[in-house]
């Protein structure tokens, strides 16, 4: 806007008529405040100048001659402190209600904060009842009692921060895998496959009375993607390296504090890779610069069997390993996260390489467990021998609905793998947070309402 004013500034002190003109635009070039988000205000550079803030009041407090205000817009987690002489004061400003702010940018007295606006001009936007108004002035709410209430709790510095703290490691996830060469791809939400095979989906079809016939939108029966592993498969046949970062929807009891009906999966294909190494030393070790003890599936079982713990749940080979079993096993490691390779092939879904290792029977994949959470990531080598897989898919009655997925190994087939991390249960690890539906803007999970 200022430069279009100057534009028209040239051309106006061109003409001696229009001098008047010219001066009167400069006179409100003058008197404009220049609107600033609250981190530039905070950064100082328009020490001296007319600005004007927009922002929800974070605090408010009132002395004889001046009132005190802390204004947040969410461009920083830090408030612009305001001062206003008590005649600005008026009852509708109080913690919560939303506000224009004008005046002066200058240096604060205070090591506090580095900069304060001394107001000439304070505009309530936006009401806001302090009774009503779950979220009070001074008290430090809870995370459950702030959960009750998803469409205000972005309001709170608790989980305004969580959010933050998401945008930031969703921008370094993206960065990680382009400055490593891989290509993201979009794999679709809606699918016709069931990838886990284990019957967690969410079916999709059309609503209203148009569509009671029936028949199936698509020519088959539809669902909400569980994984787009199969699809990143799909493409890591011509670019080698993929991954897709996206929604993903499981048909699961989520009651508990790890489990969500929608989450966000963070998924890796690379070819030509033979070995699990490659999916655990690659990844998640070389961006923590860490090493973590990896062991299989039978170590882990021998663990357990020889543990003082009584479980809830059985220990013997060729079980899953449950929450209480994964968390044994972090802190028997150390309370660190730890590997665990080589489960019973048929725990595993029918993508997962035999191991070929009888009488056992394992398959190539692994679990990444970490502390205060159990499974993170899962991930495998991927079955890219046609005649086994077909075998397999055969046996599942599964050979037409995936004939596509066998056209893969057809053509060009190269040994491969990957794995997929839970972005939530990720924020919780690193957190420290407890209840995974504090980590998602808006969850998504059995039996709650939905907003
Ligand atoms: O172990 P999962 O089921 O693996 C797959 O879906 C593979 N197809 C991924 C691949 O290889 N490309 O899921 C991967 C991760 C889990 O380790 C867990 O962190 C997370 O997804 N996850 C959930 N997170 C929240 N709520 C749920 N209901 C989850 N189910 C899985």
């Amino acid at each position: 806007m200022l430069q279009s004013a100057a534009k028209v500034l040239s051309f106006a002190s061109a003409t001696s008529v229009s001098r008047g003109i010219a001066a009167g635009i400069r006179h409100y070039c003058k008197n404009t405040p220049t609107k600033l988000r609250v981190s530039q205000a905070l950064s100082g550079a328009e020490l001296g100048s007319n600005i004007k803030v927009q922002g929800w009041v974070r605090s408010v407090r009132a002395q004889k001659a001046n009132v005190f205000l802390h204004v947040n817009d969410g461009s920083s987690l830090q408030s612009l402190q305001v001062i206003a002489s008590s005649e600005l004061n008026d009852p509708l400003l109080t913690f919560g209600s939303a506000v224009e702010v004008t005046g002066i940018l200058k240096k604060s007295p205070h090591q506090k904060q580095p900069v304060e606006l001394d107001a000439k001009q304070i505009n309530v936007v936006g009401e806001c009842n302090p009774v009503d108004f779950p979220f009070k002035i001074k008290e430090r709410h809870g995370l459950e009692y702030i959960r009750q209430f998803p469409h205000l709790r972005c309001r709170t510095n608790a989980f305004s921060s969580l959010l933050r703290i998401r945008s930031e490691a969703t921008a370094a996830i993206h960065s990680y895998f382009k400055d490593n060469g891989f290509v993201e791809i979009n794999t679709p939400i809606i699918t016709s496959n069931d990838c886990e095979g284990a019957g967690e989906l969410f079916q999709v079809e059309p609503s209203g009375p148009d569509h009671a016939d029936g028949e199936n939108f698509f020519s088959v029966p539809a669902y909400l993607t569980v994984s787009g592993q199969l699809h990143l498969e799909v493409v890591s046949g011509a670019f080698s390296k993929a991954y897709t970062f996206g929604p993903t929807f499981r048909a699961e009891n989520s009651q508990s504090r790890r489990h969500l009906a929608e989450f966000y999966m963070v998924e890796a294909e690379i070819s030509f890779t033979q070995s699990l190494e490659d999916l655990t030393k690659d990844t998640v070790d070389a961006m923590l610069k860490n090493s973590f003890p990896v062991i299989t599936y039978r170590e882990a079982i021998d663990i357990l069997r020889r543990s003082s713990e009584r479980f809830a749940f059985p220990t013997d080979w060729g079980c899953d390993l449950k929450t209480e079993h994964e968390k044994y096993l972090v802190k028997h490691c150390g309370n660190i996260p730890v590997f665990v390779t080589d489960y019973p092939y048929d725990l595993k879904p029918f993508y997962a390489r035999d191991n070929q290792d009888h009488p056992e029977r394992t398959a190539a994949a692994v679990d990444l467990l970490v502390p205060g959470v159990g499974e993170l990531c899962g991930g495998s080598l991927r079955e890219e021998r046609l005649n086994l897989l077909s075998a397999r898919l055969e046996e599942a009655g599964l050979e037409d609905v995936y004939s596509w997925y066998l056209d893969l190994r057809r053509f060009g087939s190269v040994p491969h793998g990957g794995f997929g991390l839970g972005f939530e249960r990720y924020l919780q690890c690193i957190l420290g947070v407890d209840n995974i539906k504090d980590v998602i803007p808006f969850p998504r999970f059995s039996h709650s309402c939905l907003l």
